[in-house]
């Protein structure tokens, strides 16, 4: 595996390797690897010859009040697991790297940003598809691999990539779980012994509503109703939002009705810990 930090450099390897015949796999995120980061690689190895990980923690999509300082940060053991992984190279630019000159352009994807995190974080996914097609526009990757843990992420860039004609298929992968159902993430290590047991309401209450439509129920605010109560059985959640939403447009649902597509999205803070999990429904 190589170390790459910045553009020229790994535009001048990715080059060859697209002369040798190669495809090109690739995995953008912000570090602090864990399994599921790594599961997007084992994907990305399975669909392409030649896999480019990023590691950059965009301040684009960080608000002001946000942790873009104390986002969690381990260079070198992230080093480690990407090696171990079968990462070929490894792009680690600097900030000063991927923004040189203050930027005069952003990509914004509209409607679909404007419910759950969007609201949340207002901003925060013009700083996604701008850093990404920076990323996209670097690497010109085959495939990139996203991960369903951020559901709404993975609907933004479909549609980025759907509407702009970026020559690039984009995969989603699974979410990875720790055994006892917590999504894995690089902020669970901020979480108190308490506070990570308590996040086990998201889960629990994702496997509820899965339960429910099962056994027949339409209702998405009934659902939504059930899921809200699960959760605020921990006396340390604060819930952000709780929602059902069509997929990918994130419109609202009052019927499930067959053949569509939905999500159920939850954002939960347990102390400064704002948790996303979420589950997906075809009827
Ligand atoms: P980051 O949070 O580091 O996540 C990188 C990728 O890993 C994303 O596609 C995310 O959905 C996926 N991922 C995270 N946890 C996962 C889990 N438990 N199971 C499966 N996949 C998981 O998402 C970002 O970084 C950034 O927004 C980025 C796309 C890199 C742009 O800056």
């Amino acid at each position: 595996m190589l170390t790459i930090p910045t553009i020229k450099e790994l535009r001048h390897h990715l080059q060859k390797e697209k002369e040798a015949g190669k495809t090109i796999g690739f995995v953008p995120t912000m570090g602090y690897l864990h399994d599921g980061h790594i599961s997007l690689v084992n994907k990305a190895k399975e669909e392409t010859d030649v896999i480019v990980m990023s590691i950059f923690v965009n301040p684009l999509q960080f608000g002001p009040t946000e942790d873009l300082d104390k986002y969690p940060r381990d260079i070198e053991r992230d080093k480690e697991l990407a090696r171990s992984a079968g990462v070929t190279y490894l792009f680690t630019p600097s900030v000063q790297e991927m923004y040189p000159k203050p930027m005069r352009t952003k990509v914004v994807v509209e409607q679909i940003t404007e419910v759950l995190c969007g609201l949340s974080r207002p901003g925060h996914f013009d700083g996604v598809s701008t850093v990404v097609t920076k990323l996209f526009n670097i690497v010109q990757p085959d495939k990139a691999f996203f991960g369903q843990k951020d559901a709404q992420q993975v609907a933004v860039i479909e549609q980025m990539v759907e509407d702009m004609l970026m020559p690039v298929t984009i995969v989603s992968c699974p979410i990875y779980r720790e055994a006892d159902g917590l999504a894995m993430s690089s902020r669970n290590v901020y979480l108190s012994d308490e506070e990570r047991s308590q996040a086990l309401v998201l889960s629990q209450s994702l496997f509820v509503a899965k339960q429910m439509i099962d056994a027949g129920e339409r209702d998405a605010s009934c659902m939504i109703k059930k899921v809200r109560s699960i959760i605020e059985e921990a006396p340390l959640a604060v819930i952000d939002y709780a929602e059902m939403k069509k997929y990918p447009e994130m419109a609202d649902v009052d019927q499930l009705v067959s053949n569509e597509k939905y999500v159920i999205a939850l954002a939960v803070k347990f102390g400064q810990t704002r948790l996303i999990d979420n589950s997906w429904f075809q009827l």
